[in-house]
């Protein structure tokens, strides 16, 4: 009997095509976001989903759908999924990393310059017509060429962005991780580990690109963003929750750093009020992989994960390969 699968959001026609090959496929076409009751009952009779980023895949959900072979996330972060839950109950679990590091790292930097060059505050200033003259002080930045990049969390988005500092923008990098690159790839950049007081303490641009996680919940806040420079930029393109939105709102309005770029949210789409209000952040809606060329890369691996983990072939990018071995 053909397996039934879910792809829980709207996706490229050409993916659901690939997936009708092999499987029954239930759609979305009109992209609604499913509540969690609404996901439950999907998934009963379901044998794969294709998840998105936003569904919550946890333990309660596995043991509602005993059915669930294989959970195929389209996106690098998966903190949507209890991987853990999965591997107890023999559920595949797969994520889409490599296919968007260089574009994710471009979002990453553009965010930082905007930032820095307060690119949005111009074309507000631009757009309302209040640009009437020139003047020495006008919308005012700091620089990036030269200044010192620091990076929270050097994985592959974080190594795609010290690469684009260091070689292209003369910055020096220092980064704060759990562990240290190997010397060879630290050499190249002129990365240098420090601890992470130094990294808020010597930044000037300071770029977020850890996981999400119990451990990394507000790793940014009031006391964190004190210890930073009064003319440093912050950029978030990791996820919501690493930063505390309301400690960053307050520390924008009253000046304690100079401007934030932000990709993602706490409680996002939601936007935290205060952040709304202050005009020294650029705010963008999640969008970090949002190129053509990679979200296609995105849903075909996350299309081939899926094929593979419930056709038993071996799944190019799997959370827990443990399971695979197991089978
Ligand atoms: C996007 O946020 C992703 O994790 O791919």
């Amino acid at each position: 009997m053909t397996q039934r699968i879910l792809v829980a959001r709207a996706i490229f026609p050409e993916t659901l095509a690939r997936l009708r090959a092999h499987f029954d496929v239930e759609d979305n076409p009109d992209d609604a976001v499913p509540t969690r009751e609404q996901l439950l009952a999907k998934l009963r009779d379901k044998a794969g989903v294709l998840t998105t980023g936003g569904e919550r895949i946890d333990a309660e959900l596995l043991d509602a759908c005993p059915q669930l072979r294989a959970v195929c996330n389209m996106a690098v972060g998966y903190n949507n999924i209890d991987v853990p839950a999965c591997t107890a109950r023999g559920v595949v679990a797969t994520n889409t990393p490599d296919v968007l590091t260089e574009t994710t790292a471009d979002m990453g930097f553009a965010l930082m310059m905007a930032a820095a060059r307060r690119m949005a505050e111009g074309e507000r200033y631009l757009r309302a017509g209040h640009w009437k003259k020139w003047s020495y002080d006008m919308l005012i930045g700091h620089d990036v060429h030269g200044s010192t990049l620091g990076i929270l969390g050097m994985g592959r988005i974080g190594q795609a962005i010290a690469r684009r500092g260091a070689l292209g923008f003369g910055m020096q990098v220092i980064y704060h991780n759990r562990s240290r690159l190997a010397p060879e790839l630290e050499a190249p950049l002129g990365a240098r580990w420090v601890d992470k007081a130094t990294l808020l303490r010597e930044a000037d641009h300071l770029v977020l690109v850890l996981p999400y996680s119990a451990a990394s919940h507000h790793a940014i806040g009031a006391a964190e963003l004190a210890q930073m420079k009064p003319t440093a930029t912050l950029t978030n393109i990791a996820r919501g929750g690493i930063v505390d939105d309301a400690a960053l709102a307050a520390a924008l309005r009253e000046g304690r750093i100079a401007a934030a770029g932000l990709d993602v949210f706490e409680g996002e789409p939601a936007v935290h009020p205060g952040l709304l209000e202050v005009p020294n952040v650029v705010l963008t809606p999640h969008v970090g992989s949002a190129t053509l060329a990679t979200r296609r890369a995105m849903a075909d691996l996350a299309a081939d994960n899926l094929i593979a983990a419930l056709t038993g072939g071996t799944p190019p990018t799997p959370l827990n390969p443990e399971v695979l071995a197991r089978r």
